[in-house]
């Protein structure tokens, strides 16, 4: 099979080598035999896994935030805020045990009309750190897969909104230990994406890992079954990969994860063949 330019870019950005045939004349290298794509193994340690955790408490505003008023999920009184309410909002929740123990909520990152939207699941323990998703070995990675595409998370007026790329995570506060998000915390957390969603408006969201899949889909399908086909959000077209982290874990998969981009970017740009419009699954 032939790789476009793009897609060898975006092969390369995730660590996988194109095997090509030798050009003729040219020694035999050492080409599988078989596979054209060989994942090259990186140096990044595999990130801590999440584990799942405890429970929730009562949502409260800001102490010092008389803009952005009370809220809870339960009265959706996110529902008419803007940015920088909404952005004090999640730094003064407490509705939930994870306040105790974050160094800091983390709310989202990049141009707030990105075309694109990136969901993933949690901050871990250099996220709390710095207050920004995806900064760790997951989120390098993320930032290679997106710089493929020509996407960016900079906030940078100058690009355009079609590679801008909004980022934000199922969760705003780090699990402790980097345990996995319990179904209370998600729920609680879950109208700051929401919102975040709402402002935004992308044109398409790429939810990562099965986290994002289980708040954007209500689905607990397997990332494998889900993947490979487009689905919505509230009209929005939606497509499934895995998370980074479990990429940096599982290096085969992540040419799949490839084949996810290349989906993405095909609905993008309105030529996304046969088989993932027949999937279009219906408007949640
Ligand atoms: N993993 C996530 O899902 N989000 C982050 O911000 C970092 C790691």
């Amino acid at each position: 099979m032939a790789w476009d330019e793009r897609q060898q870019r975006l092969l390369a950005a995730m660590g996988l080598r194109v095997w090509a045939p030798p050009a003729a004349g040219a020694p035999a290298a050492e080409a599988p035999a078989v596979a054209a794509v060989a994942a090259v193994a990186e140096a990044e340690a595999a990130p801590p896994v999440r584990a799942r955790p405890a429970q929730a408490v009562p949502a409260a505003a800001p102490a010092q935030a008389p803009a952005a008023a009370p809220w809870s999920p339960a009265t959706g009184a996110l529902a008419g805020l803007g940015w920088p309410e909404l952005r004090e909002a999640v730094a003064g929740c407490r509705a939930c045990s994870l306040c105790e123990k974050r160094t800091q909520t983390v709310f989202g990152v990049g141009h707030p009309q990105a075309a694109w939207m990136v969901v993933g699941e949690a901050p871990g323990e250099q996220e709390d750190r710095e207050g920004e998703p995806f900064v760790g070995a997951a989120g390098q990675l993320l930032d290679r897969m997106l710089a493929a595409l020509s996407l960016t998370r900079a906030a940078d007026g100058e690009v355009p909104r079609e590679q801008r790329v909004y980022i934000a995570n199922t969760l705003k506060c780090r699990p402790p230990g980097n345990r996995n998000p319990t179904p209370e915390e998600l729920a609680k957390c879950e109208p700051f994406l929401v919102r975040q969603i709402e402002l935004v408006r992308p044109r398409l969201i790429l939810a990562m890992g099965r986290f994002a899949v289980q708040a954007l889909l209500r689905s607990d399908e397997p990332i494998g079954k889900l993947r490979g086909r487009v689905h919505r959000y509230q009209g929005l077209p939606l497509i499934v990969t895995y998370h980074p982290a479990y990429l940096l874990r599982n290096l085969p998969e992540k040419a799949k994860a490839w084949d996810d981009l290349c989906l993405a970017a095909e609905v993008f740009e309105g030529r996304a063949g046969g088989t993932a419009l027949d999937a279009l699954q219906p408007a949640q």
